[in-house]
């Protein structure tokens, strides 16, 4: 069908943040009540022209906002994206049920990104490093990104200076770099994997650029020291690549919500628990038993265990627990558990837990449709939710992270 010119009013957002008019029609950035005018192809207009403006609508700070994908909701104050997040976990919970009381949000700073995982094209001359523009190929450079820290956006230039060396002009190089306490760590995935003389170019390129480490499809290129983060007492490096929370400052407010949640539990077990995030900390005062699926991260958290001081015992258990989940027999030695799966949620591991009798679960989740599927199994079990903490580490985009406390 051609494209027909409409005037619409958007009633509301969607999940990834647009406006949505009834039909529905998607409008991106565009908010509820607006009124707005364009050409609807395919249930969406792509190119509104806003006739009324609601009032919760700023002018953008980033400059990139109009090309760039990695922000949403830039075009709202602070107060309506928060308050829509919240929305978002409230309308979650009552789509199984379910309600609570929600504490105080953290929303965490500007320039405080602390990973972020960029695209590098090369170019004829050059190339080009940023974020792909949202559903495109199109590639738009980030020098003055908001959410970036500020090492982060300092090392474009050296991404750009890697792309243009070993990126391709068909295919994509995929940079996912990360600020360590010990500098910057670099994964490379995609484009020909560097070997022979490539290989060892690329080595002594990084240590001229000063990375911590590079890294490409999984394998370590250079290292010129361990690239640790202080994690709670521990100092702990990462494999390449691996799962971290975004920013520090979210990182610190769930350690916070979840001591609180745990509160003086003397044996934890802490699910889907990364590189010790939660593990290392809790260790200050309880002993605990750390599982996850990937080996290697296991491996960094317990070495960091072993070279801290004034930690009790961590455990280490390599375990898929979507498939084999701990328990209720298992579970009856703890006297609180931590979870924090992927966004798949851990439907397997929450029905396990609805039939143990820890007293208390500190709950971290990135998808409040599978965190509510899984606080229904607990709640079916016995358990009742207490509160919810929204953490949005994932500023001006539509992503939602939240912590909670279940108790029996
Ligand atoms: C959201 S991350 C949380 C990690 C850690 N708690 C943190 O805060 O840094 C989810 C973790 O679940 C792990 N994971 C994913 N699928 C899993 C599975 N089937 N069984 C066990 N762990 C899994 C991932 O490797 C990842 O470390």
């Amino acid at each position: 069908m051609p494209p027909a010119m409409a005037t619409l009013t958007i009633t509301r957002l969607g999940h990834q943040g647009d406006g949505i008019a009834d039909g529905p029609v998607f409008v991106p950035r565009t908010l509820p009540g607006e009124v707005v005018e364009g050409d609807v192809a395919g249930g969406r207009m792509a190119a509104p022209r806003i006739i009324t403006p609601s009032d919760q609508r700023i002018k953008a700070p980033c400059p990139h906002y109009r090309s760039c994908g990695g922000c949403a909701l830039q075009h709202a104050r602070d107060d309506f994206v928060t308050g829509w997040k919240h929305d978002i976990v409230r309308q979650a919970l009552a789509a199984q049920g379910i309600e609570a009381p929600f504490r105080a949000p953290h929303i965490t700073p500007l320039h405080s990104r602390r990973r972020a995982t960029f695209t590098g094209r090369r170019l004829k001359t050059g190339a080009l490093v940023g974020f792909h523009a949202r559903a495109s190929d199109v590639v738009t450079a980030v020098p003055d990104c908001l959410i970036l820290h500020p090492e982060l956006t300092a090392a474009l230039p050296l991404l750009q200076d890697l792309t243009a060396r070993e990126g391709s002009r068909k295919g994509e190089l995929s940079l996912a770099l990360t600020l360590s306490d010990a500098g910057l760590d670099l994964a490379v995935t995609g484009g020909k994997a560097p070997d022979g003389p490539r290989r060892a170019n690329l080595g002594q390129w990084a240590g001229q650029a000063g990375l911590a480490r590079l890294a490409w499809d999984g394998e370590v290129i250079a290292q010129e020291h361990p690239p640790f983060h202080n994690i709670g007492r521990a100092r702990v490096t990462p494999p390449p690549g691996a799962f971290l929370q975004a920013t520090k400052p979210a990182e610190a407010a769930l350690q916070a919500a979840v001591a609180d949640a745990v509160g003086t539990a003397g044996h934890i077990a802490d699910l889907f628990a990364g590189c010790g995030t939660f593990a290392i900390p809790l260790a200050e005062h309880a002993e605990v038993h750390a599982v996850e699926g990937d080996g290697a991260m296991l491996a960094a958290l317990d070495a960091g265990w072993r070279h801290a001081t004034g930690l009790k015992r961590i455990t280490t258990q390599t375990r898929d627990l979507f498939r084999n989940p701990i328990l209720p027999e298992d579970l009856a030695r703890f006297d609180a558990v931590v979870i924090d799966p992927p966004r798949a949620g851990a439907d397997a591991q929450a029905r396990a837990l609805a039939n143990s009798n820890v007293p208390v679960i500190a709950a971290v989740s990135c998808n409040p449709v599978t965190f509510a599927r899984d606080a229904k199994s607990l709640i079916q079990g016995g358990y009742r939710l207490n509160w919810v903490q929204l953490v949005d580490q994932f500023r001006f985009s539509p992503h939602v992270e939240l912590a909670a406390q279940f108790l029996r």
